[in-house]
């Protein structure tokens, strides 16, 4: 394998889908860019549409995603370790593997292009080397590939699933446990399948404002599986009117599902005033604002971050009647008396991953603890804040029992002014929606994003025998 630089071919144009794609590639890496925010600006910037962006989405994503599947075979081809590569090759490198293995590309024009695109990306020297080892690659199918990927499977069978699906071990791990807590364990291999396929584009037909008859029309949709708001679409969604003006948002049908389980709680008190403790940028927000509205409810929404506050301002729209409070909930004089709230709770994400494909590389076992002590507490003002008798909805867009069970366990165990209600119960569209009292939507089972969703109504303190805990904490 020779890094001598060839001479460059007369005419070695590189096409704007994978210039497009690369340059994704460098600015997750470089400057932390979020792929799933900034490839629509890259391809919005350079006037990519249609089947280029579909190529440039699919190459950026899919390599994204299988970055660890891919750096595996590359180190097995390459005299060099990873770390001696330059970056810029190995990005390229790791374009041109999901190209030969993961997508239709012919390897002649995969090799190629790849060849041509580390040359116009200021790396000529390396040109002689992406060639030979991507043609190295192509010579060897996916499934021989992956069978060579240590550790092998009699070792530990978990750990060749989790090198040969790209998932960080930390990461397969909590998802095995998480499984097996819901009662799947053979499900394993379909779950980390599933978060390396590209979700589905879902709109949400605003309560109030459109509905999910006149949006599948606007937008020739179909109907979701379970969500009464849902339209599934292909395409872009920027085309659809309902979109552009608000009336319809993006949103995954899970977070869809969240809303509506709260909707439907039972509460035993006066049901006027609902709180969204943590909106930005405002997806579950603009749901609720809708159904607050019919159901002759205020609804406060909360957001930490200003910028992020702004965000929920502009989906909820100009003509919105909630309420925006930008600052930390656990502060702020919003008073207390609430009968409904939602706390979606800052959460690794980890059910998101075929959403944000970056996530599963950016996200570490660190991150726990303070996420953990931020949800508890959160939790626990959520409970304060509500009158007796008042449900709070707490949701994570992750099944780490570390973010879920064991924060409502470790809540419930300090508090005796609680009692869980059974969430799965209100949600019947969901078979399956998991075992004990929460709600659990799996990608591999339900094609949503893995959510969780638990409901806690505050019970009169005083009614509660023995009391361990005085009120005031
Ligand atoms: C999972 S996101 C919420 C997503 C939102 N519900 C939606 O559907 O669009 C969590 C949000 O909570 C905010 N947040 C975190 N801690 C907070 C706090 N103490 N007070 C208010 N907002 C907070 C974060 O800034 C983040 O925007």
């Amino acid at each position: 394998m020779s890094d001598r630089p060839r001479r460059r071919p007369k005419s070695a144009e590189v096409d704007p889908a994978r210039l497009a794609a690369y340059t994704l590639l460098r600015e997750v890496a470089e400057s932390g860019a979020y792929a799933n925010l900034a490839l629509p600006k890259i391809l919005r910037d350079r006037s990519i549409s249609g089947t280029d962006a579909a190529f440039a989405t699919e190459l950026a994503f899919g390599t994204l995603r299988l970055r660890g599947r891919y750096d595996a075979i590359i180190a097995q081809c390459s005299s060099r370790s990873l770390d001696e590569i330059d970056d810029r090759a190995l990005d390229v490198l790791r374009l041109g593997c999901h190209q030969i293995l993961g997508m239709r590309v012919p390897d002649y024009a995969a090799v190629s292009s790849s060849t041509a695109l580390v040359r116009r990306v200021g790396r000529s020297g390396a040109a002689g080397f992406v060639n030979a080892i991507l043609r190295r690659i192509a010579q060897t199918e996916l499934t021989d590939w992956l069978a060579t990927l240590p550790p092998r499977v009699e070792q530990d069978g978990n750990d060749h699933l989790f090198a040969v699906n790209s998932h960080p071990r930390w990461i397969g791990a909590a998802l095995a446990a998480s499984l097996a807590s819901d009662g799947q364990e053979g499900k394993l291999a379909e779950l980390l399948a599933a978060n390396n396929s590209a979700a589905p584009v879902t709109l949400v037909a605003r309560p109030g404002r459109i509905s999910a008859a006149e949006l599948q029309k606007q937008s020739e949709g179909d109907p979701g599986r379970y969500s009464p708001w849902a339209v599934r679409i292909t395409g872009d969604p920027g085309r659809i009117e309902a979109v552009r003006n608000g009336d319809a948002g993006v949103q995954d049908e899970g977070s869809q599902l969240i809303a509506l389980a709260l909707v439907r709680a039972e509460v035993d008190c006066a049901d006027d005033r609902w709180l969204d403790m943590c909106a930005g940028p405002g997806g579950k927000a603009a749901d609720l604002a809708g159904l607050a509205e019919q159901a002759g409810a205020e609804l406060t929404a909360v957001e930490q971050h200003s910028h992020r506050a702004d965000l929920v301002k502009q989906t909820l729209g100009p003509d919105s009647r909630a309420l925006v409070v930008s600052g930390d909930v656990r502060q702020l004089p919003i008073g207390s008396g609430f009968s409904r709230i939602l706390l979606d709770a800052p959460c690794t994400g980890l059910g998101a991953l075929r959403r944000r494909p970056d996530l599963r590389w950016r996200r570490s076992a660190a991150d726990l603890p303070g996420l953990r002590h931020s949800q508890q507490e959160l939790l626990d003002t959520a409970l304060d804040l509500l009158r007796p008798g008042g449900v709070v909805a707490y949701a994570t867009c992750s099944p780490h029992l570390g973010e879920t069970d064991e924060v409502i366990d470790a809540v419930i165990a300090d508090r005796v002014d609680v009692e869980q209600l059974n969430a799965s119960e209100l949600i019947p569209e969901v078979d399956g929606a998991g075992s004990g009292a929460a709600l659990r939507l799996w990608p591999h089972r339900h094609d949503t994003d893995g959510m969780y969703l638990a409901l806690l109504r505050r019970t009169d303190s005083s009614a509660n025998e023995p009391a361990t805990r005085s009120p005031d904490g």
